[in-house]
């Protein structure tokens, strides 16, 4: 009887902890959701081009007041490393691109907002990288935020410099860190190996070190016993 009342105090609290268990994923998956749908991150785009692959030339711009009715749309401009001026290279405007610059003929696709004028991804993408593309593009978003009774514009821009390499390099940090990650972690197991040896070896003599031990101080004892014995027997 008393055992069954400790039970049925008991299952309420592991059943709520068993939903909430459940619902944690269920929680984290909704964050998620809400991240990807919702909320507005400017990432910075990378700056490294691997030649003869497509990269994606990231620009974000995003509202700050995300329930302000907003219409945008997205300029590139793009400087090459020997040039001094900017020339136009692709607009968006009203859901369509259009590539202006020559050398990019058939080379760029959107990679940004689909299907709204409220852009906030004004991202594009270059399909197959030269080393002449290496340079500087800058993006122009001109976004007209309309409130009730009046309209403000904007037009928030980004600037990045892109440099075209043969192959992805990494940085010498990630690739001595990573060095030194195996070095440690085979020096350590080595030392392991080599401290269980030597350590078994010390025990394993250590017994039999106290096995002669206690063999001789048996002895000793004995033959002691048998002084004393002999004492006694002196003295009487
Ligand atoms: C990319 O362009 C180079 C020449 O510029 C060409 O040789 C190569 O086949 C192209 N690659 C793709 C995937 O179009
Ligand atoms: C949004 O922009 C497009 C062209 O960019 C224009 O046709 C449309 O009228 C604009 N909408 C508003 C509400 O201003
Ligand atoms: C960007 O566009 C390219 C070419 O159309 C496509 O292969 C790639 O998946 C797109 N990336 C994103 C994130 O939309
Ligand atoms: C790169 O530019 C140089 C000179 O501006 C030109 O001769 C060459 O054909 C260009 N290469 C490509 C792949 O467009
Ligand atoms: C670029 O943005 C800055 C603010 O970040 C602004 O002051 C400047 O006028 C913008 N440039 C252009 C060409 O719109």
């Amino acid at each position: 009887m008393p055992l069954r009342a400790a039970t049925s105090l008991l299952s309420p609290v592991r059943m709520s902890t068993v939903q909430e268990l459940l619902l944690l994923p269920l929680a984290l998956l909704a964050l998620q959701v809400c991240l990807c749908h919702g909320a507005c991150v400017e990432v910075d785009s990378d700056t490294e081009a691997v030649a003869h692959e497509g990269f994606k030339l990231g620009c974000i711009s995003c509202k700050m007041r995300g329930e302000v009715k907003a219409n945008a749309s997205v300029n590139w401009y793009f400087k090459a490393s020997d040039e001094d001026e900017f020339s136009h290279l692709y607009s968006y405007k009203n859901k369509v691109g259009e590539v202006i610059d020559t050398r990019f003929y058939g080379r760029l696709d959107w990679n940004g907002s689909k299907n709204t004028e409220d852009l906030q991804d004004g991202s594009i993408y270059i399909l197959n990288v030269t080393y002449n593309d290496t340079g500087t593009y800058k993006c122009i978003f001109n976004r007209i935020l309309m409130y009730t009774d009046y309209e403000f514009q904007t037009s928030p821009n980004k600037t990045i410099v892109i440099n075209v390499v043969p192959k992805m390099t990494r940085g010498m940090a990630s690739i001595l860190s990573e060095v030194m990650m195996y070095v440690s972690v085979i020096g350590l197991q080595f030392w392991l190996v080599v401290e269980m040896i030597y350590c078994y070896r010390k025990i394993s003599a250590a017994g039999e070190e106290a096995l002669r031990e206690s063999a001789a101080e048996y002895l000793a004892i004995a033959s002691e016993s048998k002084d004393n014995c002999a004492g006694v027997q002196v003295a009487e």
